[in-house]
């Protein structure tokens, strides 16, 4: 059978889909790099705004035009599994089968990597922190970390096949094993991680300074943390030589009032304080934000202050988004108040003062 995969979505769903590829290369499937060429089609797909699932019908509709020439099957799984199937099959009647990723693949290991130099490193997925307006904890489920001891010989793996650089990857990168305790069967590995974490204070500071040890492992990059997770041992780590020089810290607003609707547990000045101790800390670093803008009953002010937080923060990028209601979510009983030519309007002025400043 020939495959194609199309990956909507963030990171952990680009990881996913080289789980998917392997997966199918497992089961002696050919994976196929044009939709036309394929008899299974396999969308990966994104819940986190309209935009996104409108992008999924969009692909459906022009698989089941190829449809009048030739047999395709269309499979799809990922965050818009979070629906009932009910409503999935009343949304998109054309899809011959729903899936949850993790009943497709299991916990295989035949990840088909796209990169020999970089590799993506889940480690840990969902999350707790119903922030209002956001889809993940309910499409990627509550918290959860993956052992320690699995992570590390996972990338000492990945270096020996040659990686030189990895991306670890999760909802909450901070807030890895925070609630729990390690349970290490290696007794060299155990005693290692008692010291690191006599030293760092924080689990995934551990895992950091744990991976940094590895011979042969040149870059470790990390997505995405938390402001109100991301604790003093977690920056100590930051300054191990081979962890990047860039941290993304969504900040989502300027405004106290909105960051309180929105869940996010933070102050603007708590989030200005924090990056400035990381700068203090790590000169060098660059950060990046993700912005929303024109949450319900964001106002003109608000926004300003948005825009003034960001003139403070001098960010190195930022992925702004245009809030979209999100039925399930907490936030989806607000009226969705601000007109779209606003938002846009928002938008725009945050990606010149971010996104275009900063080209050379
Ligand atoms: N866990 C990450 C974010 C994952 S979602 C974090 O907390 O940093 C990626 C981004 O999508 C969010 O940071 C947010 O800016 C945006 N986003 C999420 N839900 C949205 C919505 N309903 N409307 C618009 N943007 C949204
Ligand atoms: Fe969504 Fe908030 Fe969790 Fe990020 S921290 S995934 S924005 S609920
Ligand atoms: Fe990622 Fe979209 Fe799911 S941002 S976690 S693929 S809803």
């Amino acid at each position: 059978m020939r495959y194609f995969i199309k990956t909507f979505g963030c990171q952990m769903n680009k990881a996913d889909s080289e789980k998917l590829a392997g997966w199918v290369v497992g089961r002696g499937g050919k994976l196929v790099s044009h939709l036309a060429l394929a008899q299974v089609v396999i969308i990966n797909t994104c819940s986190v705004r309209q935009s996104a699932e409108d992008r999924v019908i969009g692909l459906v509709k022009n698989i089941v035009k190829l449809r009048k020439k030739k047999k395709i099957k269309i499979l799809l799984t990922g965050c818009m599994l979070r629906y009932s199937l009910a409503r999935l099959k009343q949304m998109l009647p054309e899809v011959d089968q729903f899936c949850w990723l993790s009943d497709l693949v299991g916990d295989n290991d035949l990840v088909k990597r796209e990169d020999r130099v970089h590799a993506w490193v889940t480690i840990m997925e969902g999350c707790d922190n119903f922030c209002s307006y956001c889809v993940v904890p309910y499409a990627r489920g509550r918290e959860k970390s993956r052992p320690i001891e699995e992570i590390y010989c996972q990338v000492n793996k990945l270096v020996k096949r040659g990686h030189r650089e990895i991306t670890l990857l999760g909802q909450n990168v901070n807030s890895y094993y925070k609630n729990s305790e390690f349970k290490i069967k290696d007794g060299k590995l155990k005693l290692l991680v008692e010291k690191l974490k006599i030293k760092y204070q924080n689990n995934f500071a551990v895992l950091l300074a744990l991976l940094c040890q590895i011979e042969g492992l040149e870059k470790i990059k990390f997505i995405t943390s938390n402001p109100h997770d991301l604790t003093d041992g977690i920056i100590k780590a930051m300054k191990l030589g081979k962890v990047d020089r860039y941290l993304h810290l969504a900040v989502q607003s300027g405004d106290d009032q909105i960051l309180k609707k929105m869940n996010r547990k933070y102050t603007v000045g708590q989030y200005l304080k924090l990056i400035k101790k990381i700068r203090r800390e790590i000169p060098e670093i660059k950060i990046g934000t993700d912005i929303i803008v024109g949450f319900p009953g964001e106002t003109k002010k608000q926004f300003l202050n948005t825009v003034f937080l960001c003139q403070k923060a001098k960010f190195s990028q930022a992925y702004i988004s245009k809030y979209s209601p999100r039925p399930g979510t907490l936030a989806y009983q607000l009226k969705d108040d601000v007109p779209i030519l606003e938002k846009k309007l928002r938008w725009r002025k945050l990606n010149q003062l971010i996104n275009k400043k900063n080209k050379k």
